[in-house]
């Protein structure tokens, strides 16, 4: 019998989880199907509870669910515990694992996909939000020389940090706090940003000489180019928007699910396409 995973947000519509998924299956001979599931707002528990009664394996959790998730599972795994963010749940009877395969995928697209390693290096964090909680404990795993979070609302920095304390020491040089304007005569190797200003065509006020020779600026929005990358590209860095990262977190969600990781190289390339 067919196994069936869906993508569950609000809105849902322009998700590419289905096709990623449906290429992945595809490409493993793995018999699965996998729909995009709208769920209202408050309605969360009664969809993936309705979801996993009709006979669903697992799904994946978007905006702006993630964080609902994490209180609606039974049990956290890796990433997921220290992120309060879940984006990827398995069903086993009446148990709901959750894990959170966000930051993994963007160190994935980082190191595997754009050679570009973290380890040793000064890395810029843009944003406090959601998407930063996501991928910080990876990040840090990767022992960064130096990670820097910047964001206009410093409370919201200080409380980010604050949380990922414990991992500190994976940094040898630490996790600091700082606004924008502060960063004036810094430069970075690798600067993300997890912000959501690409979404309205604005970028984070960063200075104009922040990248380092030979920085990597990354978009963790996907979909072509944002003003930050534009901004990058203008100064000589290298960009990258958030295709490989999409495509990571989900390879990641289908090996918790199937046991077998597919090979993403060719449906980053689709996705590049489409
Ligand atoms: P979520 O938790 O859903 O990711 P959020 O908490 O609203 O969303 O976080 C969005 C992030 O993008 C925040 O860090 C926000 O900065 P503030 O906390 O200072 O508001 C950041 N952000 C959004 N638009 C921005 C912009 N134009 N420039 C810089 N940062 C921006």
């Amino acid at each position: 019998m067919t196994d069936q995973y869906a993508v569950i947000g609000n809105p849902v519509a322009h998700s590419k989880s289905p096709l990623i998924h449906a290429e992945f299956a595809r490409q493993t001979g793995q018999d699965i199907s996998y729909t995009a599931l709208l769920a209202p707002r408050e309605g969360l528990r009664a969809a993936v509870f309705a979801f996993r009664d009709g006979g669903g394996k697992g799904m994946n959790v978007t905006l702006p669910f993630k964080h609902e998730a994490w209180d609606l599972v039974t049990a956290h795994q890796g990433y997921a515990l220290a992120a309060g963010a879940v984006n990827t749940l398995e069903f086993h009877g009446s148990e709901i694992i959750g894990h959170n395969t966000d930051g993994i995928g963007l160190v994935r697209d980082l190191q595997d996909n754009l050679r570009c390693s973290i380890r040793a290096r000064r890395v810029l964090l843009m944003g406090a939000g959601g998407a930063s909680y996501g991928v910080m404990e990876p990040l840090l795993r990767e022992q960064p020389d130096e990670l820097v979070v910047a964001n206009r609302t410093l409370d919201k920095a200080v409380a980010l940090v604050a949380h990922f304390e414990k991992f500190q020491a994976f940094a040898p040089r630490g996790i600091t706090v700082r606004g924008y304007a502060s960063l004036r005569g810094e430069r970075f190797d690798v600067l993300i940003n997890a912000t959501s200003a690409s979404l309205s065509n604005e970028m984070p006020p960063l200075p104009e000489d922040i990248f380092a020779a030979g920085a990597l600026a990354y978009d963790m929005v996907y979909g072509g180019t944002t003003p930050f990358l534009e901004f990058a590209r203008a100064r000589g860095a290298q960009t990258a928007d958030g295709t490989g990262m999409l495509v990571e977190q989900a390879a990641e969600s289908f090996l918790i699910w199937r046991g077998v990781r597919p090979d993403t190289a060719p449906v980053i390339a689709l996705l590049r396409r489409a």
